[in-house]
């Protein structure tokens, strides 16, 4: 795969002639709260002239954001294979040498995180956290049939097979509660924020189906390694295992969910119509590079020094 530029803009140069840093970090959470509002189940409400201005607003923002994503990501679409088997030893290349993969930020989380430490960043995860259910609900919308049902099986996993204490989200909110962490825009990291904002961009956009497909795999793909880390260091600091179970759980099924992902879900995508190889490669970047910058600022807060390895 080709390298992202060896300097990537800093976040200023990048929204320069656009907005500032600062605004723009306020975009990503006035984005945060549209997107909150948007899925919000309703009674048929009018919104007032004031709501629908921001968000208009955030949505002008949403396709700028998309827009510079996709301008960062476009070198490492070089050399993305269109047949379907070619294709799928490439995208699960990515899981070495994707944006972000290998972060030094793990092994320590795993091994040297205070407990104090532990709890800020798993608040910026749960702030960013999208919801893998919901997603998956969203993007599953008239898709071929094959793929269709392997995300059907996928949503019932998340849904505790039908069961509520086997639920994800709430499991996720259960380790939240543990730690008394009650989810806050305004105190969360603009990049985590970033993050949920382009899982929602893509599965909202139907333009953008394909990509939430790629950018969903990439979460199995890639979750598996991360989760053990954490669940490792969680278990190092004491947490009980009930509460910590969201990510004992994800290292070791998002493996079979990626398998079944790839083989269900994008290789017949993929050789059904070799297009869509593109979509659902970009998608997997844009998702990888939101989470690298995520792992960037999240370093930067705990003073470690040193990148990911790619
Ligand atoms: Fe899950
Ligand atoms: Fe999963």
């Amino acid at each position: 795969m080709p390298m992202l530029p060896a300097s990537l803009p800093s976040k200023t140069q990048r929204t320069a002639g656009v907005a500032t840093a600062t605004s723009e970090d306020e975009a990503q959470r006035a984005l945060t709260r549209f997107n909150r509002d948007r899925l919000a189940p309703g009674l048929g409400e009018e919104a007032d002239p004031q709501t629908r201005a921001a968000h208009r607003q955030a949505l002008a923002y949403e396709r700028q954001f998309l827009t510079l994503a996709r301008t960062t990501i476009a070198p490492l679409l070089e050399d993305v294979p269109l047949k379907a088997d070619s294709f799928i030893a490439w995208f699960e290349r990515l899981q070495l040498n994707g944006p972000g993969q290998n972060d030094p930020l793990f092994p320590w989380l795993a091994e040297h995180a205070t407990l104090e430490q532990m709890r800020w960043f798993l608040a910026q995860e749960v702030a960013g956290e999208a919801g893998f259910d919901d997603l998956v609900a969203m993007t599953q919308v008239k898709m071929p049939v094959r793929a269709k049902l392997e995300m059907a099986r996928n949503y019932w996993d998340e849904m505790g097979r039908g069961e509520a204490k086997g639920m994800h989200g709430p499991m996720l909110e259960e380790l939240a509660a543990h730690f008394e962490i009650t989810p806050a825009i305004e105190t969360t990291v603009p990049e985590a924020l970033a993050l949920g904002n382009m899982m929602m961009a893509l599965a909202t956009n139907r333009a953008f189906a394909f990509h939430s497909v790629g950018a969903l795999g990439v979460i199995e793909l890639t979750a598996p390694g991360r989760a053990a880390y954490v669940s490792r260091g969680l278990n190092r600091l004491g947490v009980p295992k009930k509460q910590s179970h969201y990510f004992a759980l994800h290292a070791i099924l998002d493996v079979k969910h990626s398998a079944a992902w790839n083989a269900e879900v994008l290789a017949p995508l993929v050789r059904e119509d070799n297009r869509r190889a593109l979509a659902l490669a970009e998608g997997a970047l844009l998702r990888l590079w939101c989470g690298k910058q995520c792992f960037d600022r999240y370093r930067h807060r705990f003073g470690l020094t040193g990148g990911a390895v790619h």
